[in-house]
């Protein structure tokens, strides 16, 4: 069975009890939607985490925004595996596009936080993407090459397993972005196939690739169709459960896949 990957980055927007209200909502909007191959993940702030867990009733996955690449140490403000094991996740976000670009976080920064997350046993999902100067440039490839092969350095086959992909244009992303094109998105979720496909020969096929970056329920469907896009990564169009639960309906009902 095709699996097809939705969530939500919540970013710095809701305060803990937001979340849980956001979360109890949203279980109860998708009871009638959820189905085996649907893999339908929210990502709050670290402070609601272990709320989150306990609202998400084991039918939504929480996933971490970020985590420290140590376990321990002199390392002021910054959250380490070891908490976040104790939580009872098991999804953390590295490398996102806010991270990269408002806090200077490095390809190689990213490498070290998907290492520790695996080491940790927990399903990394790598963002990666090009800004629009990469784009006017024409080094979108090399771009997302580079992220990934660095930001994958050392993963082994085996450890390929549970990693997941999310590709969001630097562009496209947050108030003022604008969507990639359907065929846009496909044709840079092809590259990021292409290449992991290199770096993996056994199973880079087959990790999931999701598209990110002003998905709301009118591009949804279209993008979904695309066949190297095997889910999507939303910001504001999922932040209040009526509208991501539509959005999940709408692409479950697009049928492109037997879920
Ligand atoms: P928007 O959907 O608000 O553009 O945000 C996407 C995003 O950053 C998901 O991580």
């Amino acid at each position: 069975m095709k699996r097809i990957y939705l969530g939500t980055n919540l970013k710095m927007y809701k305060t803990n009890r937001e979340t849980v209200t956001y979360l109890k909502e949203l279980t109860e909007k998708t009871a009638a939607l959820r189905c085996p191959g649907l893999e339908l993940f929210v990502i709050p702030s670290f402070t609601a985490l272990p709320e989150a867990v306990e609202a998400a009733e084991g039918k939504i996955k929480i996933g971490a925004q970020n985590m420290c690449w140590e376990d321990a140490g002199e390392y002021t403000g910054e959250i380490s595996p070891r908490m976040l094991k104790t939580i009872g996740i098991d999804l953390i976000e590295i490398g996102h596009s806010e991270r990269r670009h408002k806090f200077g976080e490095t390809n190689f920064d990213v490498n070290r936080k998907v290492l520790a997350a695996l080491r940790h046993g927990f399903t990394p999902l790598l963002c990666i993407g090009e800004t629009e100067a990469d784009k006017t440039y024409g080094v979108t490839t090399e771009c997302l090459r580079e992220q990934l092969k660095i930001g994958l350095y050392g993963v082994t086959g085996e450890q390929a397993r549970r990693v997941w992909v999310a590709y969001e244009p630097v562009w496209a992303i947050g108030v003022g972005g604008k969507p990639a094109t359907p065929e846009y998105a496909n044709r840079s979720q092809q590259v990021i196939k292409d290449t992991l496909a290199e770096l993996f020969p056994d199973n880079g096929g087959e990790i999931p690739v999701l598209y990110g970056g002003s998905v709301n329920s009118r591009n949804a469907t279209g993008l979904i169709e695309q066949p190297a896009i095997d889910g999507l990564f939303i910001g504001r169009a999922a932040w209040e459960a009526e509208s991501f639960a539509a959005i999940i309906k709408q692409v479950l009902d697009a049928g492109k896949r037997n879920y």
